[in-house]
């Protein structure tokens, strides 16, 4: 089993909408019994909470469903649990290296690398308007689709 935890600030945006466009893509190739998925804030403010009612439509409406989700922190044990650690910037990358316990060999690296864009970070749409939550998406589903096509290597 290969499990991937995708990680931005509050776990109420970015990464429960990574989780939800990831978990649609692992039913529609047949990889749910091989590829297990999760997300986390490296914040702990919205933890227990339901994702941002915005991005919950916003993924709706684009076919995913983020309404289950529940917020959590990300905890030194996620580097034992998790093959992969995807951060939707680099904030919260240098965050997760500072977390990173010594003998974890899951190195934690940016999820935008996926997506053959030049593009590094998925930029945080919560200050921000309906536009910036559909960018989340766009840039998700590439991230997602580079995902999959280097994970099917690994199977
Ligand atoms: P996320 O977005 O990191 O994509 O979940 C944010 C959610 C909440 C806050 C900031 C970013 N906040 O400041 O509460």
């Amino acid at each position: 089993m290969i499990r991937v935890l995708f990680v931005c600030l509050g776990n109420i945006c970015r990464s429960p909408t990574a989780e939800a466009v990831f978990r649609a893509y692992l039913k529609k190739h047949d990889l749910e019994a091989h590829i297990q998925a999760d997300s986390a804030g490296t914040a702990s403010w919205h933890e227990g909470k339901s994702p941002d009612e915005r991005s919950i439509a916003k993924g709706a409406e684009r076919g995913y469903d983020l309404s289950r989700l529940r917020a959590r922190q990300v905890i030194e044990d996620d580097f034992n649990q998790f093959d992969y650690i995807l951060a939707m910037d680099k904030q919260n990358l240098a965050n997760l290296q500072t977390l990173k316990p010594e003998g974890s060999s899951t190195e934690p690296t940016l999820f935008l690398d996926y997506a053959g864009l030049s593009q590094a970070e998925v930029p945080d749409p919560y200050y921000g308007g309906e536009d910036g939550f559909d960018e989340v998406v766009d840039l998700v589903e590439k991230a997602c689709e580079g995902l999959i096509k280097e994970l099917k290597k690994r199977l």
